[in-house]
C-alpha cells in the first residue's frame, strides 16, 4: 500500500488533517502525519519510506530527497514552491506540484486586514485613516492579487496593477488600471502589494529605486516572500522617509534595526499566517491529497511545476 506523508511543521488545522486523512484512506492509500516537528534529522526520518509528501513551507531540499528513497511526488500544499529544489526533484524523477489558488483568499483577507490594522494603529483607541480613496499597487495579478485588487475594490481604493504575464484585456475586464511598469505602478500607488513569487530573477527585487518612487504615503505590504525585498534598501527608505510603513506577513531579516527605530511604522506578523485559516487549510490539502491520488492512478500531472 503506498504511503502518503504530510509533513508540515506549521500544521494544518484539526479539521482538514482529519479530511485529507479520509481522502487519502478512503483511495486506499496509507496516511502518515508528522507536523510541528523542529528538527530537520526527524523530517529526514519521517520521509524515509514514504511514497508521497504533502508539505506547506517545509524545505524539501537534497538532503530530504536523498533519505526520501520511495518517493515519487511532493505535492506543496499552497502557491510558492521555492522552498523545493527542483532540480534535484527532477534529478531523482520526482514530481513537484503545487495547489494554485486554494489558499489565495486567506492570503488576500490578511493583506487587507493588516493595512486596516496598521492604520488604526492595532486599534490602540488613537485616531487613524482609511483605504477609501487612496491608490492600490497590485504586483502581480495572479491569485492573490486578483482577490486583494476585488477586495480593495470594494473598499473604494483606486487600484492599479502591473504583470507583464496577464492579458491586459483580463485586468481591464475586472476595473484594474493597467500598468505597463513596475516603475509607473511604484510611482501611481500609496500602497503596494506584492504577489510576485520568489525565483532568480525576483529575489531581491524590490529595491531603493523602485521603493523610492512611491508616493507620499507609502506603505509596502508584503503577503509574498521576505527574499523578494532587497533589505539594505528597505532600511534605507525608512530613514529617508517619515511616511514610509512596512507590511510584511513574515519578519524581514532587518526586524530589529526596524522595531528599534521606527515605531507605529511597521507590522509583522509573527509567524507566516496568510494561509493560515480553516477554510485554506481544507482547500489546500485536500487538493494535494487529490493530487496526489490523480497521479497515482492515471499518471496526472496538472500542476507539476518541474520538469
Ligand atoms: C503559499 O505560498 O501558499 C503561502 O505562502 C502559504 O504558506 P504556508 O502554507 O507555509 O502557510
Amino acid at each position: 500500500m503506498k504511503k502518503i506523508l504530510v509533513a508540515t511543521e506549521k500544521p494544518f488545522s484539526k479539521a482538514a488533517v482529519e479530511n485529507i486523512k479520509d481522502v487519502i484512506q478512503k483511495a486506499g492509500y496509507e496516511f502518515l502525519l508528522f507536523e510541528k516537528y523542529s528538527e530537520k534529522a526527524d523530517l529526514l526520518n519521517a520521509v524515509k519510506d514514504v511514497d508521497a509528501l504533502i508539505i506547506r513551507s517545509d524545505k524539501v531540499d537534497k538532503d530530504v530527497l536523498d533519505s526520501a528513497r520511495n518517493l515519487k511526488i511532493v505535492v506543496r500544499a499552497g502557491a510558492g514552491y521555492d522552498n523545493i529544489d527542483l532540480q534535484e526533484a527532477s534529478a531523482r524523477k520526482v514530481v513537484a506540484m503545487n495547489t494554485p489558488g486554494q489558499n489565495s483568499n486567506a492570503v488576500a483577507e490578511l493583506a487587507i486586514g493588516m493595512m486596516i490594522y496598521l492604520n488604526r494603529h492595532g486599534f490602540n483607541g488613537a485616531a487613524g485613516t482609511e483605504l477609501r480613496g487612496k491608490s492600490i499597487g497590485i504586483h502581480a495579478y495572479g491569485y492573490v492579487g486578483k482577490l486583494v485588487a476585488s477586495i480593495a475594490n470594494g473598499l473604494g481604493m483606486k487600484v492599479h496593477a502591473y504583470d507583464p504575464f496577464i492579458d491586459q484585456v483580463i485586468m481591464e475586464h475586472d476595473g484594474i488600471m493597467v500598468e505597463k511598469s513596475q516603475e509607473d505602478l511604484y510611482s501611481k500607488c500609496q500602497y503596494i502589494s506584492l504577489h510576485i513569487p520568489l525565483c532568480q530573477e525576483t529575489r531581491e527585487s524590490v529595491n531603493y529605486n523602485l521603493l523610492k518612487l512611491i508616493p507620499a504615503g507609502a506603505t509596502l505590504v508584503n503577503t509574498a516572500r521576505k527574499e523578494i525585498i532587497h533589505e539594505p534598501s528597505l532600511l534605507k527608505i525608512f530613514e529617508e522617509r517619515a511616511d514610509f510603513r512596512y507590511i510584511s506577513d513574515i519578519m524581514p531579516d532587518c526586524k530589529d534595526e526596524i522595531i528599534s527605530k521606527y515605531e507605529g511604522r511597521y507590522f509583522f506578523t509573527p509567524k507566516k499566517a496568510g494561509a493560515q485559516t480553516a477554510e485554506a487549510n481544507n482547500n489546500a490539502g485536500i487538493a494535494a491529497a487529490k493530487q496526489i491520488i490523480g497521479f497515482f492512478r492515471n499518471g496526472d500531472t496538472t500542476f507539476q511545476v518541474n520538469k
